[in-house]
């Protein structure tokens, strides 16, 4: 079996679209240390739940976090409906511990969906397979109350297929309640080590085919444990740049990088590695260079705000954005025929067959372009529109007067010798007809 010989959700948007939102924001939120901080800490239910009463979001403006999205140039967002600790951000029927049930009073769900479509943004929701407040889920080995002394005891009366049973009502709720789903997002259900739970535990394969019944464009994420009958529509490598596009049976699929703006998903106010823009720029190109998608993630305080860190990135992206989206929408990687320069990174839209040379070291007035000459019809900066002069095969030296010295099929672009005040600045080559086509 191969993956494209699957069915699977609807791919197109997703692979145009390249750059989306991941939201953590819950209880762990107030903890402001990590969301894993429960678990960490191995706190009990009744200490955790002082979050419970706690959790008033008077600040959250779901508008404005639609509209900080927007700006930045993302088109879908992916938001924790319900995180390892179990608290539901939707008024759910299965459970008393949601968000209505806080000061909240509140679904906070439905209004933030609302929002972000009124944005055009796609909608993702975000499902945590495990559950460390449910009654009937199995205490394991990544579990809060793993060194309980009453655990064996407790999960003696525990019985896995109710769990799974609310789990799947669960995500039936979220499927029928409120409207198209573009992207379900599960975590955690990696059953490979011992004392884990897995496909079997999750009931995958009959969550995965209510999941295509009801919404059969969704595209659902690769972490039910199904990877080897492709039970899932795109990869998601977490935390690192991957070296090269993932390839699987010999076929380049479909992938999505999430990762964190300081290392931790939830509100972690000390954290102090905090990427910068240009780190975060670098990041997206590079992965739509490797025909992937980027999901970064910000954590909103428990009163409900982006924090001022998050929100300078967010806008120091949309300024990029704004005048590089071309290079980004659209785009993947390009054909191999097209030799990446140095210090750059290549995106290519095989619908305008544009190429794009995103220079992520400025050199001194000339940019080599091996096998390019004869190809190009024209050249620009793209933040500018700015001309390009093209110096086909006789390479930079010919500007000065000097010999020539190139090898065949070179085109040398000739560049400014300050670089632009942009993060990346980037040169979009319009090609010749009959050239990069795929
Ligand atoms: C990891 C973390 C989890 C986070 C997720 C996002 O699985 O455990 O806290 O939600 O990554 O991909």
């Amino acid at each position: 079996m191969r993956y494209h010989d699957k069915p699977h959700g609807d791919l197109q948007w997703f692979q145009h679209d390249r750059f989306g939102l991941f939201i953590h924001w819950g209880l762990y939120s107030l903890g402001a240390r990590h969301e894993w901080l429960k678990n960490q800490e191995e706190m009990s239910d009744e200490q955790y739940d002082r979050y419970l009463p706690a959790f008033e979001p008077d600040l959250h403006d779901p508008e404005q976090w639609a509209e900080l999205a927007s700006a930045a140039g993302m088109k879908y967002f992916v938001i924790t409906t319900k995180h390892h600790d179990g608290f539901c951000l939707w008024d759910t029927k299965q459970t008393d511990y949601k968000a209505p049930n806080s000061p909240a009073g509140r679904d906070l769900l439905r209004p933030m969906i609302e929002a972000f479509r009124r944005r055009g943004l796609r909608v993702g929701l975000y499902y945590s397979l495990p559950d460390w407040r449910h009654p009937e889920f199995p205490i394991d080995r990544i579990h809060p109350q793993r060194n309980h002394p009453d655990r064996e005891q407790i999960n003696a009366s525990r019985q896995m297929g109710r769990y799974a049973e609310y789990l799947h009502a669960q995500v039936r709720e979220l499927l029928t309640e409120y409207g198209q789903i573009d992207v379900l997002w599960f975590d955690m259900g990696q059953g490979y080590q011992p004392g884990q739970k897995g496909r079997k535990e999750w009931q995958s394969e009959k969550l995965l085919a209510m999941i295509r019944e009801l919404q059969p464009q969704i595209l659902v994420n690769d972490r039910l444990e199904l990877i080897d009958a492709y039970g899932w529509d795109f990869l998601t490598p977490e935390q690192y740049a991957v070296r090269e596009a993932p390839v699987i049976g010999g076929e380049l699929v479909p992938w999505e990088t999430c990762q964190t703006f300081s290392g931790s998903w939830g509100y972690h106010r000390d954290e102090m590695s905090w990427k910068s823009v240009d780190q975060l720029v670098r990041l997206l190109i590079d992965t739509v260079s490797k025909g992937g998608n980027l999901l970064l993630n910000v954590g909103p305080t428990g009163r409900g705000e982006f924090d001022y860190r998050a929100c300078e990135r967010l806008v120091g992206i949309g300024e990029w954005m704004k005048q590089h989206g071309r290079a980004i929408y659209g785009c993947t990687a390009a054909p191999p025929e097209f030799e990446c320069p140095d210090n750059c990174c290549l995106t290519y839209n095989p619908a305008t067959r544009r190429l794009y040379v995103h220079i992520l070291a400025w050199p001194l007035r000339a940019l080599h372009l091996p096998g390019l000459g004869g190809k190009v019809v024209y050249a620009q900066l793209l933040h500018d529109a700015s001309e390009l002069p093209m110096l086909e095969g006789g390479g930079y030296q010919n500007i000065e007067g000097g010999q020539a010295v190139s090898p065949p099929g070179l085109l040398t672009i000739e560049l400014p010798v300050s670089a632009p005040r942009v993060a990346v600045p980037v040169v979009e080559l319009m090609l010749k007809d009959g050239v990069g086509g795929r």
